[in-house]
């Protein structure tokens, strides 16, 4: 069977790349020679600034902006139509990165309401956004998958019991697809960070202080950066051979 690993000219779907993490993701699968496809949900100016920095490095790759709230399926299905439409072509690669998790650690605090709309933006609309990318990537006998999950789907977490759901759901999710479309030419896996700041979800390393994320109680004794995020999913867009797998980026945090 014919190895291919090459990722240049290919199309990469990033969701949230008006956040940190995404935004990383962008420009490292960009410098790795992929078109991009990125969202953003109520940051427009984020992502428009991405698109400026990103622009005069084009050398023929293509780049488009579109507004989804991840957590409603019409915004999802119209954003694959934009992409074809603008594209002429699905996505090759999907980075589910959009995310949402409002800190309340105590369950008793956790409203109904807040944890069915954790378990939709973070595990509802990554189902729904596979079933749409899947069969493109069939098709072409070529595809790679990837969620930004968490440390929290372990149990570990500044956060509650309903990012961790929602999180753990994630994984399970990848796993099953990984095993059931193991022949289609298809890896699903996920990257489950810890403590990266520079992001929406944690700015600095001041914000972490008295909580289990304080950096004192990371192994390596400092956060995690965009960018490390951004390596471990470029290594697995250019791995095939890996799939079903959890790369959990914690600095040694368990
Ligand atoms: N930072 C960490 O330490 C850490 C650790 C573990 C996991 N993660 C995960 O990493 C991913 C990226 O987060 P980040 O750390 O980069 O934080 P961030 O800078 O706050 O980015 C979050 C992104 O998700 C988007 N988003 C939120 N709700 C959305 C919705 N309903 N529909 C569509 N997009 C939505 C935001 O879009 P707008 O801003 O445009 O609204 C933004 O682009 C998330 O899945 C998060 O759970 C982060």
């Amino acid at each position: 069977m014919v190895v291919d690993n090459e990722i240049k000219g290919r199309l990469a779907l990033i969701t949230g790349a008006s956040g940190g993490i995404g935004a990383a993701c962008a420009r490292d699968l960009f410098a790795n020679g992929t078109s991009l496809a990125l969202t953003y949900s109520s940051n427009k100016a984020s992502l428009d600034q991405l698109v400026e920095e990103l622009t005069p490095q084009a050398e023929g790759k293509k780049i488009s902006s579109h507004q989804c709230d991840v957590s409603k399926e019409g915004d999802l299905r119209r954003l694959f139509d934009e992409v074809k439409q603008q594209h002429g072509q699905h996505p090759d690669i999907l980075v589910v990165n959009a995310g949402y998790g409002k800190r309340t650690s105590n369950i008793l605090d956790i409203s109904i309401e807040e944890w069915d709309y954790t378990i939709n933006v973070n595990l509802r609309s990554s189902f729904i956004i596979t079933k749409l990318a899947v069969s493109h990537m069939q098709e072409q006998h070529w595809g790679r998958v990837i969620y930004i999950s968490s440390i929290a789907a372990g149990g570990t977490s500044i956060n509650g019991c309903h990012y961790s759901a929602s999180k753990a759901g994630v994984q399970g999710l990848s796993k099953n697809l990984a095993n059931k479309m193991g022949k289609s030419g298809i890896t699903f896996n996920d990257v489950a960070p810890a403590m990266i700041t520079g992001t929406g979800m944690i700015a600095t390393e001041e914000q972490l202080k008295g909580t289990p994320g304080d950096v004192s109680n990371i192994p390596v004794g400092r956060s995690g950066s965009t960018q490390e995020c951004a390596n471990a999913v470029t290594m697995l867009c250019r791995t095939g051979y890996m799939t079903g797998q959890s790369l959990l980026l914690s600095g040694g945090l368990k």
